[in-house]
């Protein structure tokens, strides 16, 4: 067996978040342009070559793979790769598969999901308001991604709900959406809006609603009890004591938490994201393809990128500007 991934500031990297595709059926305003280029298909790894990179991060101690895109539920045939993973929980060596999804193809795919072993999904939901959600995504419709959650709560799925704190978007919808994912015994977790990608339309500072107004916020209609569990993300937790639920808040803006990053991302082009906020990366893809039948070059490149892994991202609206922003598009590297 391998010796685990620990960065050189002593955090052992036990979560890897895989990007399987750059291609989205939504356009989210803050995620991507609305006219995208997309890679070629020919650039991304093949399913049998995101199952070996997969497996051999397994093999060197992740325990948490999260699958992302763009939509990964786009990418075709992505539920034989979901079914071979599988097998990683069955031997024990992982202890969680799941995914990030923006809810519209869980009609098509919750049940096959279960049935591969994924326990807790996460879905992306700024609104329920029809009308806005076709603004925010473009051109999503809201009542396919209502009914994409109601088959994934039907097969067992555990679902977190994951909106993006929107000044003058979802403000005033913040107890409606509290009390939808209370009936239906779903968490929620607010994103602070990140700076990635030059969007073209952006107004990051504008539109950036600190989650500690937002805790404020819960604090007028509630009584908030703060959570000590984690669930291996980077989102905080607390208890609605008239719901008992569980709203999770992901502030890397207002309180950053990256002392206790545990992840990295990998692309579908085999590029490892030591940050979400940083630049640095390493390719995968060469040592992979060039070694097809020996894992070691592989896992050395791994090990090597591991120990560039910087201390944490720059991201600052504070001076009024969107400090630290990162070029590429939250969709290349799956948030
Ligand atoms: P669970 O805790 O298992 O639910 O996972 P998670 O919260 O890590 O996963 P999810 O895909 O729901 O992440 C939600 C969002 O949090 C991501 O899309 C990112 O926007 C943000 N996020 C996740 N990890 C990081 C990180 O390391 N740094 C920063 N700045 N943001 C992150
Ligand atoms: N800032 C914060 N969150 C973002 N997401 C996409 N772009 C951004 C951004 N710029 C979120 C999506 C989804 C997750 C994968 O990342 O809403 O929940
Ligand atoms: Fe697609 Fe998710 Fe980006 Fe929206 S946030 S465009 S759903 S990848």
């Amino acid at each position: 067996t391998q010796a685990p991934l620990i960065d050189p500031f002593a955090r052992a990297i036990t979560y890897l978040r895989v990007s399987v595709t750059d291609r989205c059926d939504f356009r989210c305003v803050y995620c991507m342009a609305e006219n995208m280029t997309f890679l070629p298909k020919k650039e991304l790894l093949t399913l049998e070559e995101l199952d070996r990179m997969c497996s051999t991060f397994v093999g060197m101690g992740v325990e948490k793979l999260r699958i992302t895109g763009g939509e990964p539920l786009v990418r075709r045939d992505i539920m034989t790769f979901f079914r071979s993973m599988s097998r990683h929980l069955d031997s024990g060596a992982l202890k969680e598969l799941t995914v990030t999804t923006n809810g519209s193809q869980l009609g098509r795919f919750a049940r096959d999901l279960a049935d591969a072993g994924v326990k807790r999904i996460n879905v992306s939901l700024d609104t329920l308001d029809e009308e806005k959600f076709a603004r925010v995504t473009r051109w999503g419709r809201l009542p396919q991604v209502l009914k994409g959650i109601d088959a994934a709560l039907d097969a067992g799925l555990k679902i977190k709900i994951n909106a993006v704190a929107l000044k003058g978007f979802n403000e005033e919808e913040l107890p409606r959406i509290t009390e939808w994912c209370a009936e239906k015994g779903m968490d929620l977790t607010w994103i602070e809006v990140m700076p990635m990608g030059d969007l073209g339309n952006e107004d990051r500072v504008g539109q950036f609603w600190s989650l500690k107004d937002v805790r404020a916020r819960y604090e007028e209609h509630y009584t908030v009890t703060d959570l000590a569990e984690r669930t291996g993300g980077p989102a905080r937790y607390v208890r609605l004591e008239e719901t008992g639920q569980k709203i999770g808040f992901i502030t890397p803006l207002s309180h950053n938490f990256c002392e206790s990053c545990n992840r990295v991302r990998l692309t579908c082009t085999g590029e490892l994201y030591m940050c979400l906020g940083q630049e640095d990366m390493a390719d995968l893809r060469a040592p992979l393809r060039d070694w097809p039948n020996d894992d070691r070059p592989l896992q050395e490149a791994i090990r090597a990128a591991i120990g560039l892994k910087p201390k944490g991202h720059d991201f600052d609206y504070s001076r009024r500007r969107a400090d630290g922003q990162v070029s590429r598009h939250m969709s290349h590297t799956g948030g």
